[in-house]
């Protein structure tokens, strides 16, 4: 490898690009031509599609771009391979799918099979849960990130050791939480979920905070806390305090912690991270 190359590829990892989308490189300037093309000729664009229908690539894989130097062929993507666009159609599809599921085994099932969110297309494994379903806590982060995708757990990486330790440190661990993300996959380069994205998985954690029915709920940063309680309140006001989360009209205690990943960037902040985790274990006593 020459330097040049290295060097860009070393510049890609600095700026969080860890994976390819795709195993061969595409040629978009000719797709573009070529759905330029169909939209110039209505005729040959009039195929029958649904609205949830593959959308830009699908027009343009079908009218077989061609290649430029360089460039191999870009394969027809799988009907699961191609982008959607969130709309209220899919969501509904995702609300109906969460509600039928029964049990935990259904709600993973269910989304193993769900083909609506295009952060599916790009991650190894569907990251479901960890820990025991019949635990009092429930433990809700974002997103998985790298060693997530790659192990289907969550928080198994750098950050999740420190959320394990930190829990160790108030007598809880994996026996004794349930662990799980508002977020299944992980966006690609561990960027920040959209609110579409966010919007599609949302019903469901929803489902899964239903099916485990935990005595009390702990938000791991901001995002998690915000989708679930609807707050626009910045961790550092919301860590610590309790707030409550509707499921079936019981009011669930919840607290946002901050999350790991920050504490190990500003590791004076574990002053506040181990109140907090006192207050939880106050809590459980309380409860119990
Ligand atoms: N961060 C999260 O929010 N969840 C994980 O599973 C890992 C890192």
């Amino acid at each position: 490898m020459n330097v040049e190359m290295r060097e860009l590829l070393e510049f890609y990892t600095a700026s969080g690009v860890d994976c390819a989308m795709e195993d061969v490189p595409q040629d978009r300037f000719a797709e573009s031509a070529a759905a330029a093309k169909t939209r110039k000729s209505p005729a040959v664009a009039k195929t029958p599609a649904s609205k949830n229908a593959p959308q830009a690539s699908a027009t343009s894989h079908a009218q077989g771009p061609t290649t430029r130097s360089g460039f191999a062929e870009a394969p027809a993507r799988p009907a699961q391979m191609a982008a959607r666009v969130p709309n209220e159609e899919v969501i509904a599809s995702a609300r109906e799918q969460a509600a039928n599921a029964e049990t935990l085994d259904d709600l993973k099932s269910a989304l193993q099979k769900f083909e609506g969110c295009n952060l599916k297309n790009y991650a190894k494994n569907t990251v479901f849960a960890d820990g025991n379903p019949e635990a009092k806590v429930m433990i809700i982060g974002e997103a998985p990130g790298r060693d997530e995708d790659i192990q289907g757990l969550p928080f198994v990486g750098r950050s999740g050791q420190l959320l394990d330790r930190m829990f160790a440190s108030i007598g809880l661990d994996r026996t004794s939480f349930y662990i799980s993300n508002v977020i299944p996959w992980r966006p690609p380069g561990n960027r920040t979920p959209t609110p579409a994205e966010t919007e599609l998985c949302r019903p469901f954690i929803e489902r899964q905070i239903e099916l485990v029915n935990p005595d009390l709920l702990v938000f791991v940063g901001s995002s998690s806390a915000k989708t679930l309680t609807g707050s626009s309140e910045g961790i550092m006001r919301s860590r610590g305090r309790w707030t409550t989360y509707q499921c079936n009209s019981r009011d669930i205690p919840a607290m946002p912690i901050f999350h790991p990943a920050y504490l190990l960037r500003q590791p004076a902040q574990k002053r506040l991270a181990w109140q907090d985790l006192l207050t939880i274990k106050r809590k459980l006593a309380e409860l119990s």
